[in-house]
């Protein structure tokens, strides 16, 4: 097997099990030291105090593998600051980051306490920010840096009875979208994988012919693509089952409306046209989305903008 990541150091959150366990393997076994974290809970966040994490420490070990376990709440800043500066002490500096701890507290949304929603939020996107701000000016400072965050198909299209996991899930595309931006004249790219597998998160929803085809080990490669040397950055992988697709967020070309039909019966004689998916396309940034509008509604009154050519 290729070594592609020899010399490089890799943190995965929540690799004691699931797909992060796949990941932290899969690093290891392309030449990545690699810290393996867990804070051992059960499926919806309840201290279970399982060793997992060791366990996958030990199994890289006995391959001739390099990693140490880290038992860091991600939800707690203090405790993922000094996983950093343990990675950094152990193996002298971190070059990916892999937030991939999860839970799940699912209920419909009439149902949900709030508490549940909260804590959702603060493992899966306030966990992801203080892994990632601990590790932020690290990389930035030695210009290099590959961070993914994980969403998931609920946090891209919505999954009923997932509010609280789907809004997480859709922060940590936007807290990507940012960052990429951010780190890029650095080298610090930024990208997030939307995976499905079978995993204990998600054992009792699929039968167990449909999970044999969803291992987390087919996830891995696609992890790996987004971590490498000529990653890519602000990419949203898909992947399931050897399955890899890219997700996007598109704008439609839209309508200008001329002054008098600034209105509501203006937008919905409209709408067919604002709808109309023929030559959407992303935007570089919030600010292009502006520039865009400012164009067309110039463009329709014949206007030339100061800058423009
Ligand atoms: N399994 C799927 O189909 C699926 C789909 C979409 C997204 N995801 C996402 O992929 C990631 C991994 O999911 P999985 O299915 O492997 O789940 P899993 O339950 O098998 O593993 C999650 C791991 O995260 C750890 N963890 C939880 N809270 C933590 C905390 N505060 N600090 C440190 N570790 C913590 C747990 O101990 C556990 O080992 C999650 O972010 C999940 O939301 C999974």
């Amino acid at each position: 097997m290729n070594k592609e990541f020899e010399g490089r150091v890799a943190i995965v959150t929540g690799a004691g099990v699931g797909l992060g366990r796949a990941h932290a393997l899969g690093l290891a076994a392309r030449g990545a030291k690699v810290v393996v974290n867990d804070l051992g809970v059960a499926t919806d966040g309840s201290v279970a105090g399982s060793d997992a994490a060791h366990d996958v420490v030990q199994e890289i070990r006995a391959s001739g593998g390099h990693a140490i376990a880290n038992g860091a709440d991600v939800t707690s800043r203090s405790q993922t600051r000094a996983m950093v500066d343990e990675a950094i002490a152990e193996f002298g500096h971190v070059d990916i980051l892999v937030n991939n701890a999860g839970i799940l507290r699912d209920k419909t949304f009439s149902k949900m306490d709030l508490d549940d929603f909260w804590t959702v939020v603060d493992v899966h996107l306030m966990g992801s920010v203080n892994c990632t701000k601990a590790v932020w000016s690290h990389m930035i400072a030695r210009e290099y840096g590959r961070i993914v965050m994980t969403t998931s198909g609920s946090g891209v299209y919505g999954n009923f009875g997932q509010s609280n996991y789907g809004a997480a899930k859709a922060g940590v595309v936007g807290l990507m979208n940012v960052l990429a931006q951010e780190g890029a004249k650095k080298n610090v790219r930024v990208n997030t994988l939307a995976p499905t597998a079978a995993t204990r998160m998600t054992e009792d929803l699929l039968p167990e012919e449909v999970l044999a085809l969803l291992k987390p080990e087919t996830i891995t490669p696609g992890l790996l693509a987004l971590v490498l040397e000529d990653a890519p950055t602000k990419m949203i992988l898909g992947a399931g089952g050897g399955c890899f697709a890219e997700t996007r967020i598109t704008e439609t070309r839209g309508v200008a409306l001329a002054d008098d039909d600034i209105s509501l019966e203006g937008v919905l004689a409209a709408m067919d046209r604002i709808r109309n998916p023929e030559g959407a396309v992303e935007m570089a940034n919030a600010f292009t989305q502006t520039q865009k509008y400012l164009k067309q509604a110039a463009d329709l009154r014949g206007l030339t903008l100061p800058g423009a050519t």
